[in-house]
């Protein structure tokens, strides 16, 4: 059995993908950039904030300069957004999930890319469900990089292969994998190349198959 199980944040806990997605497309819409949701799952989901900018003005001249006033100006957005998050929108079940794992003696702890994390965590009101939270300031190197999942098992005080992570974003299971974990995959399969198991939502799952992992 695992002795600490480590989540990703955005599009396992909670939806925040479809706000990320909402914050692009105004971003795209302002500066006449094509845009789909498509494109958003396929490219976007789990990616940072300069390659997800990168991504969308692909092939497009912009300045330094120019590219930090956008990334700027989505944070904003998305910040709009998230302000109005309320605990109804932690996927159903998670709460439960979250306090049975922690019954269990097994530590919890978030393994998050954004820097938003802790507002997101504080509007769901889940922050102290948690053991350890590492977000998009703990690291330098992203995922598919080891080193955010490494890190958050080092805040719960776990070693690496007694850990599982918990992701939807292909780029987040191989940065489980690349850490030494054990990797459950929220998604369609299609989606990702090594998770030792996949299920579609984390919606009401209780701990026993997170065991099964
Ligand atoms: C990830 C999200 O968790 O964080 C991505 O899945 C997002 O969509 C990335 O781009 C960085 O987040 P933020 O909030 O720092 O821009
Ligand atoms: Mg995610």
């Amino acid at each position: 059995q695992p002795q600490a199980i480590i989540f990703d944040l955005d599009g396992v806990l909670t939806d925040t993908s479809e706000y990320h997605y909402q914050a692009w497309k105004h971003l795209a819409d302002d500066e006449g950039i094509p845009f789909t949701h498509e494109e958003n799952d396929a490219h976007l989901r789990g990616v940072g904030r300069r390659d997800s900018l990168m991504y969308l003005i692909r092939g497009r001249q912009y300045s330094e300069e120019q590219i930090q006033e956008m990334m700027n100006r989505k944070n904003q957005y998305y910040n709009e957004l998230i302000k109005k998050m309320s605990p109804g929108e932690v996927v159903p079940g998670g709460q439960a999930l979250l306090e049975e794992i922690r019954k269990a003696g097994i530590k919890t702890a978030i393994a998050s890319a954004s820097k938003n994390a802790d507002i997101v965590l504080d509007r769901l009101k889940i922050t102290s469900l948690f053991d350890g939270i590492a977000d998009g300031y703990s690291v330098v190197n992203g995922k598919p990089a080891a080193d955010i999942f490494v890190y958050a098992a080092g805040l719960v005080h776990v070693p690496t292969h007694n850990c599982l992570g918990v992701e939807d974003a292909d780029a987040g299971i191989e940065a489980i994998k690349n850490a030494g974990m054990r990797a459950l995959a929220i998604g369609p399969s299609e989606r990702f190349k090594r998770p030792d198991k996949v299920i579609p939502t984390l919606a009401n799952v209780r701990l026993q198959t997170l065991l099964e992992v």
